[in-house]
């Protein structure tokens, strides 16, 4: 038989797979199963699945998803047989492995294995001419100089059925690096974000979490004050015990004071039996009391009252009991106005603003809300099970430029959306909502402060000058000014630069 075709039992072995692949979206059985069947249907053992992940520039061999990301082996590309079938896109097969230096055994696998008897077989994945992983498969060994021609040639056809779930698999890998990049470039856990102002907040998480403090959090709504009272509770010495969240505002006027402070049975109607409050719930941890400003006046008396003797009286009872509480409290409201206005009162707010943090709106993060929607992309794609790795240049342009009312929620939301529309693996412009499509540049210049006006006119200036100076060279003209090309490009495309003018001109 010639080496390109193929027998019935190939064939077979090549139609199990394609069932596989249709049947399931999920790629780690997919690549899991199809080893097995080329291990039960073929006779070909310990097969190995290396995946290339091309933004680390490194192979690792898979391990569907069982395996700490850390203990992960991973070598370069030219390294051993796998890393040179990656790096040349062509395969190699060796009749008896015990005569071939080259051959690593990275898994340690065939330790135990005379090699003698071992043939090896590494055929290259590729997808749209990329070479995004490798296939290898042991065999009973022949002659020594046997031909592995026929195995090859059947190996490459299974290596191109994977061709597009392999490729998928690359890309979840460099997900799962961004994802880690992220997590060592947020300060502290969950908050993402690099921007100074953000890291202001981190530092200020760290300072107050050492003590038990009372901390008055601040900002827009949605800017993220609950995650900051999380961190402050989790980076503290009560991190293992209860945060307990009161919506001040939520909670009708009449239930409130039992939500809080409990109630005995026949306390009032419908009190039927016992009933524990959110205070005696965060005992030894923290509670969380958010849109404070919402409170009652009465209640700001009763709530003051407890924070000064650290003890509550259930509704319906007279006796009293001990709490270890830490109070956390929020408000998107402007305190010193409500105090003014009469409706806060003075000596609850200096008791809760032990320390105040502020949580600056987003559109003061600058690039902060591309790693946000990075993350986002992260957290949406996963949950729908679908792969999406980038944002394109148009959309990263309208995020940047729109003024965020909503904040992090609505970036979250938006994005969530946009990742439930797409079709690719890429976020385009019109996936986002139409109130980011109508904030044209023009719309926002009308809103540009002096200062901003100001430092626009000198970036177009600087820009424009290095353009002219490299001949509308944008490589180099970001060298000329310190940046990279990335950024470069950023600006001479919101400021709408034409730099192919400055081309051939002296
Ligand atoms: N810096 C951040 N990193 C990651 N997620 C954030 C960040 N800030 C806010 N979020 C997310 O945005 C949403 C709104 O935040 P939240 O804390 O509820 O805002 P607020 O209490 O100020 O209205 C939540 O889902 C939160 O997890
Ligand atoms: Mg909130």
């Amino acid at each position: 038989m010639k080496a390109n075709e193929l027998s019935y039992n190939e064939l077979s072995c090549l139609y199990e797979i394609t069932k596989l692949i249709i049947s399931t979206n999920d790629i780690n059985i997919v690549l899991k199963d199809t080893l097995i069947i080329l291990s039960d249907m073929m006779n070909l053992k310990r097969g190995i699945i290396s995946i290339y992940n091309k933004s680390e520039n490194k192979i690792f061999h898979d391990s569907f998803g069982f395996k700490d990301p850390d203990e992960i082996i991973k070598f370069d590309p030219g390294e051993g047989i796998t890393g040179k079938v990656i790096e040349s896109g062509i395969p190699i097969g060796i009749p008896r492995l015990d005569k071939e230096p080259l051959f690593l055994d990275k898994t340690g696998i065939r330790k135990s294995l005379n090699r003698r008897e071992l043939s090896f077989i590494c055929v290259p994945i590729k997808y749209n001419d990329e070479n995004v992983g490798a296939l290898s498969v042991d065999m009973r060994a022949k002659e020594e100089d046997y031909d592995l021609a026929k195995e090859i040639k059947f190996l490459s056809n299974v290596a191109e059925l994977l061709s597009e779930t392999v490729n998928k698999r690359s890309l979840y890998a460099e997900n799962l690096q961004l994802r880690d990049m992220l997590k060592k470039s947020s300060p502290v856990g969950t908050i993402v974000g690099n921007s100074k102002t953000i890291r202001d907040v981190s530092d200020q998480i760290l300072t107050v979490s050492k003590s038990n403090i009372s901390v008055l959090i601040t900002g827009e709504t949605g800017t993220g004050k609950e995650l900051v009272a999380k961190e402050i509770h989790t980076q503290s010495k009560r991190g293992k015990n209860p945060f307990i969240v009161v919506n001040c505002g939520a909670i009708p006027e009449g239930v409130i004071e039992s939500e809080l402070f409990g109630h005995v049975k026949g306390a009032f109607t419908g009190a039927l039996g016992n009933r524990v409050g959110k205070f005696e719930a965060a005992n030894n941890g923290t509670i969380f009391l958010d849109e404070i400003a919402e409170l009652s006046l009465q209640l700001q008396v009763k709530l003051l009252r407890v924070l000064q003797e650290k003890e509550i009286t259930r509704v319906g009872e007279n006796n009293t009991r001990k709490i270890n509480v830490r109070i956390l409290a929020a408000t998107n409201k402007n305190l010193d106005e409500e105090i003014q206005k009469g409706t806060f009162r003075q000596d609850l707010y200096y008791r809760l603003n032990g320390f105040h943090i502020y949580v600056p709106p987003l559109r003061e993060r600058g690039s902060d809300i591309i790693l946000l929607a990075d993350y986002f992309i992260q957290k949406y794609s996963k949950e729908l099970g679908k792969i999406i790795t980038r944002l394109d240049t148009p959309s990263i342009d309208m995020l940047m430029k729109y003024h965020w009312p909503g904040n992090v929620r609505e970036l979250e939301n938006c994005i969530e959306r946009a990742c439930l529309l797409t079709n690719d693996d890429t976020i385009h412009s019109h996936n986002l909502p139409p109130s980011l499509q109508m904030k044209s540049v023009s719309a926002k210049d009308q809103k540009l402060g002096k200062f901003d006006l100001l430092v626009k006119n000198y970036e177009i200036e600087l820009i424009t000058e290095a353009l002219k100076l490299t001949n509308g060279n944008q490589a180099k003209a970001a060298e000329l000014l310190d940046t990279t090309k990335r950024i470069l490009q950023y600006k001479i495309n919101i400021y709408d630069l034409d730099y192919k003018r400055y081309r051939n001109k002296k």
